[in-house]
């Protein structure tokens, strides 16, 4: 078996090194330049394997090229529109999204809202919107392409669910719709309260709506002793206008008010409809909850949504002695301090009404009586004759003769009578005025179960 060089016809041919010595001249560079072309035109391999990684290098050039135009094109034609889950508009968006008539899509998720009405039943209703995935929709003429994506390990702190976005995409000439679109999905939100309020509750550290939001409770259908909302409208309307006079001063623009006075007279319906006539949502926060701490009470107080009255309940509960439960060490709850730092500490940019409530002052630590802590304070009581007569006009409208003897026979029993047992016994006669002047008797024990 021939094994020599060049003797095989497969094998590259053997170096001619008597040439290679003639034709450079005996120069070192001369002979490193003809080897390689020798190596280069005599070596079939070399030369296929050159081919491969011309063509190979052209090809990566070209597929690089044509990823770089695609950018081009993407960046120049096309435009997106990144909506994080933290956002505002999220959920407006997928709500739009769920009623949009145009759409394409294959993967939904299910949103089930549920109302309980007052009689116990319940509707409920499904909203389909956009799951995760891609979909397509026409918004006036012009396509979008909407990606919904769930970061599978990224989680929100503070609620615990994952972190979403919303990117839509369309062409650039398009892109001013982008702003049109996230006004209707807004409107539309904001239609579906009109004339409502919102009520938040606190969740975790973070304020979530309770149900639905409500029918707005009239100012009119509370009854408070004369002269008191007419102040405290006054008062806080004149708080409104004042912005500039709190900045430019660098006082923080906040104002507290303080409602006392026993249970059932009216303090937390009338902080409702006040926030209804302001067109402002609330945000309601007992301090006898049990696990609330004061880390929370701060994160929360300091986190309100725009536009909303903070209105915290029985706030006399922060000033209840730490009493050791048993294997359980210290009971949780807010302390005295915890409230007054989370109440000095409220410092946003926007007004801040903070509302709160107390069966009993005598409880307080004067400390929070403050101005910038408390700035208005009275005091909600039992129902005066005045206040009487009222109720019973609105429950029995023109009943005039019957009102001036219910309300006589009322004030003769001497005894206190809470606006909620009034109408508890008007709501048990409806329309029968004569009935409740009948049973006026029963006010006289505040438990009455009609
Ligand atoms: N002054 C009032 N005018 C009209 N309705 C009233 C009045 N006071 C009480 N009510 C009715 O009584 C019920 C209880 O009232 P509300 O919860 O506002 O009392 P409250 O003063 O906040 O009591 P608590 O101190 O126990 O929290 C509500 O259904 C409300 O409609
Ligand atoms: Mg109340």
């Amino acid at each position: 078996m021939d094994s020599s060089a060049g003797g095989n016809e497969n094998s590259p041919p053997s170096l001619d090194l008597e040439k290679l010595r003639e034709d450079s001249d005996g120069s070192m560079s001369g002979m490193a330049t003809n080897l390689f072309q020798q190596v280069v035109q005599g070596n079939p391999y070399f030369a296929a394997g050159g081919g491969l990684m011309v063509l190979g290098s052209g090809l990566a050039l070209a597929r690089s090229g044509i990823i770089r135009l695609s950018g081009l094109l993407y960046r120049q034609l096309l435009v997106d529109m990144e909506i994080p889950s933290k956002d505002k508009s999220y959920l407006w968006f997928l709500e739009w999204m769920a009623k949009h008539p145009q759409r394409s899509s294959r993967h939904l998720s299910v949103e089930t809202n549920f109302i309980q009405h007052d009689n116990g039943s319940v509707s409920t209703k499904f909203s389909l919107v956009p799951g995760p995935g891609n979909h397509l929709i026409r918004y006036k003429g012009a396509f979008m392409l909407i990606k919904r994506e769930r970061s599978g390990k990224m989680l929100d702190m503070t609620s615990g669910a994952p972190f979403e976005t919303v990117t839509l995409t369309t062409l650039y000439r398009d892109r001013l719709l982008f702003r049109d679109l996230l006004s209707d999905a807004k409107n539309l939100a904001v239609k579906a309260k009109d004339g409502k309020t919102v009520v938040f509750t606190s969740w975790g550290s973070e304020w979530r709506p309770f149900g639905q939001p409500k029918a707005k409770r009239l100012l009119p259908s509370v009854i408070l002793d004369k002269g008191i909302k007419d102040g405290i409208i006054h008062d806080v309307n004149e708080f409104l206008q004042n912005g500039k006079w709190y900045l430019d001063r660098g006082i923080p623009y906040r104002r507290g008010y303080l409602l006392y006075g026993p249970p059932g007279s009216g303090k937390t319906s009338f902080i409702q409809a006040l926030a209804g006539d302001l067109d402002y949502n609330i945000c309601i926060m007992n301090l006898s909850e049990a696990n609330l701490t004061d880390d929370r009470l701060n994160h929360l107080m300091n986190n309100i949504p725009e536009r909303s009255i903070l209105l915290l309940e029985d706030i006399d509960a922060a000033f209840n002695k730490r009493t050791q439960t048993g294997d359980q060490g210290y009971q949780s709850g807010v302390t005295f301090s915890g409230l007054l730092n989370a109440l000095d500490g409220v410092a946003s940019s926007e007004e801040t009404i903070t509302f709160m409530t107390t069966n009993h002052p005598e409880r307080l630590d004067p400390a929070i009586m403050r101005p910038g802590r408390i700035d208005y304070k009275v005091f909600v009581g039992n129902a005066t004759p005045y206040q009487i007569g009222r109720m019973f006009m609105k429950f029995y409208p023109g009943e005039d003769k019957y009102c001036e003897e219910f309300v006589k026979k009322a004030s003769a029993l001497n005894v206190s009578i809470s606006t909620a047992q009034l109408q508890g016994l008007f709501v048990f006669n409806k329309d029968d005025p004569e009935s409740s002047l009948r049973m006026v008797e029963t006010l006289k024990s505040p438990n009455h179960v009609f």
